[in-house]
């Protein structure tokens, strides 16, 4: 059989990242992979085994036992670890605090790295669309479609002001820098690296960054 498709989609949050990764997956019938999802994940799986994400040395022994299943059909986005289901818990605000001290440590990251490319290389489907921060560089530098999607931060700040249904897009703004910040710390999702294709979907819509992605997914694979 021959290897999965590997789409490689980075980019900071609220450049619409999450929604056009997954629509384009669901269009060219290939499985869709949130790699954040495993960060987060792995995050839950710290804390429930009774251990702070500040400990930097029980975060790698905890990532030692993390066996995480995750959905790959871009319309289920369940994730267990340890046979419990995880999908809400991942999402509340203390997992999201607690995230940041597990995808700063280098070890956790070569494991889920592996992690990654194991979920993709045995998935059994045409192809996946792997959504992340370091997907294009460090991930898969050598996948045959790597995208930065991106997006002004005003732009970006302004749709997730209006996804968490929230007028204070100045506060929004405020809080994604200072998370950009710390998150591009771990590793550069900001600039292309060399070979990248950039999709800037500030003045695109929904339907226009789809599109904008698949061309670039069709120029570079001669339409597989
Ligand atoms: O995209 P997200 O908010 O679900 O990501 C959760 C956290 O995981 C965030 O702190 C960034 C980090 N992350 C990472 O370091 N590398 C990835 N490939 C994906 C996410």
């Amino acid at each position: 059989m021959t290897e999965p498709f590997f789409i490689g989609i980075d980019g900071p949050a609220g450049a619409g990242k999450s929604s056009v990764s997954k629509e384009s997956a669901r269009r060219l019938g290939y499985g869709y992979l949130d790699t954040g999802s495993v960060y987060r994940a792995l995050a839950w799986h710290v804390v429930d085994s009774g251990a702070s994400t500040d400990d930097e040395a029980a975060v790698i022994a905890a990532s030692e036992t993390f066996a995480p299943e995750v959905s790959l059909d871009p319309d289920v986005r369940t994730v267990r670890v340890g046979g419990v289901d995880v999908t809400e818990a991942i999402r509340t605000p203390e997992t999201s605090a607690a995230v940041s001290g597990v995808a700063r440590v280098l070890p956790v990251r070569e494991k889920v790295n592996t992690l990654f490319r194991a979920l993709v290389a045995d998935s059994g489907l045409p192809g996946v669309v792997v959504e992340g921060r370091d997907i294009t560089t460090v991930v898969a530098p050598d996948a045959p479609v790597r995208i930065l999607l991106t997006a002004h931060p005003d732009v970006r700040a302004a749709r997730r002001a209006a996804e968490l249904g929230d007028a204070d897009t100045a506060a929004v703004a405020d809080a994604m820098r200072r998370r950009d910040a710390s998150d591009s710390e771990v590793v550069n999702f900001l600039d292309a690296a060399p070979g990248v294709d950039v999709v800037d979907t500030t003045d695109l819509d929904f339907e226009q960054s789809v599109a904008a992605v698949l061309a670039v997914i069709d120029e570079r694979t001669g339409g597989r």
